[in-house]
């Protein structure tokens, strides 16, 4: 990756930017998501799985924007393609989607004007692959469902290190779902306290951050 230097100033037109962009969340926890960025080691990932329409990667980025070089990489995993309830979501942003519509090009779009390196993967997150070396944050807004969790941990987890924080943003979703289905990330991290460390996300969301404290072995999960 090039090693391009930041001015360290983040634009005035792009923090609206970043706040304009409809958000089912990243915008809410935006301050966390920059902070995370930005205080990302050198030569690490930030892994995002579930983006929709940018909104918390965008966050991410002016994050990157604010390092003094552009050492750290995002990768963004997300299906982009609507279905009915995200149309209807997105139309209260003022956003008119087609159903089924693959909505990749107009997210690549909205996030070109941050100007740092994004990695796009498009395609059903249990079927995902990573191969892009330590990931530092990893920001997950989808796969709530034990099955999907698990196979989502079983791809990244393995390329986590100690240190690596953790965004679940559906962790408290059961709640105002009241599916018991919904629950499992959190079940999963309160079964293992030893190496999850909670970092006391302040969300007006469902979002919870972690910190990675100690290596557990994916393949049993
Ligand atoms: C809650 S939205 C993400 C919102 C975004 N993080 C934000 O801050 O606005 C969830 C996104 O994940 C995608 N998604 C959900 N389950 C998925 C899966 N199994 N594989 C790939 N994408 C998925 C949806 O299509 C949607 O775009």
């Amino acid at each position: 990756m090039s090693s391009t230097l930041c001015s360290g100033r983040v634009p005035a037109d792009l923090v609206e930017l970043a706040d304009r962009i409809p958000s089912m969340g990243g915008r809410q926890i935006g301050h966390f998501l920059r902070k995370a960025a930005e205080d990302a080691p050198p030569g690490t990932a930030i892994v995002e799985v579930g983006t929709w329409f940018g909104s918390g990667t965008a966050q991410l980025a002016l994050g990157v924007r604010q390092r003094r070089a552009v050492d750290v990489a995002i990768h963004c995993y997300d299906r982009w393609q609507a279905n009915e309830s995200e149309v209807t979501k997105a139309k209260k942003f003022g956003v008119s989607i087609e159903p089924y519509e693959n909505t990749l090009p107009r997210v690549m779009d909205t996030l070109q004007p941050f100007e740092v390196p994004i990695a796009f993967h498009r395609g059903e997150a249990t079927k995902a692959s990573w191969r892009g070396g330590v990931i530092s944050v990893f920001v997950l807004d989808a796969a709530k469902q034990e099955h999907e969790f698990r196979q989502v941990l079983r791809t990244f987890g393995p390329s986590w290190q100690e240190g690596t924080l953790l965004v679940l943003m559906d962790y408290r979703h059961w709640m105002k779902s009241a599916q018991e289905t919904h629950r499992f990330q959190q079940t999963f991290i309160e079964s293992h306290p030893d190496h999850f460390i909670d970092e006391h996300l302040e969300s007006p969301t469902s979002s919870a951050a972690f910190r990675y404290r100690q290596v557990l072995d994916f393949d049993g999960v």
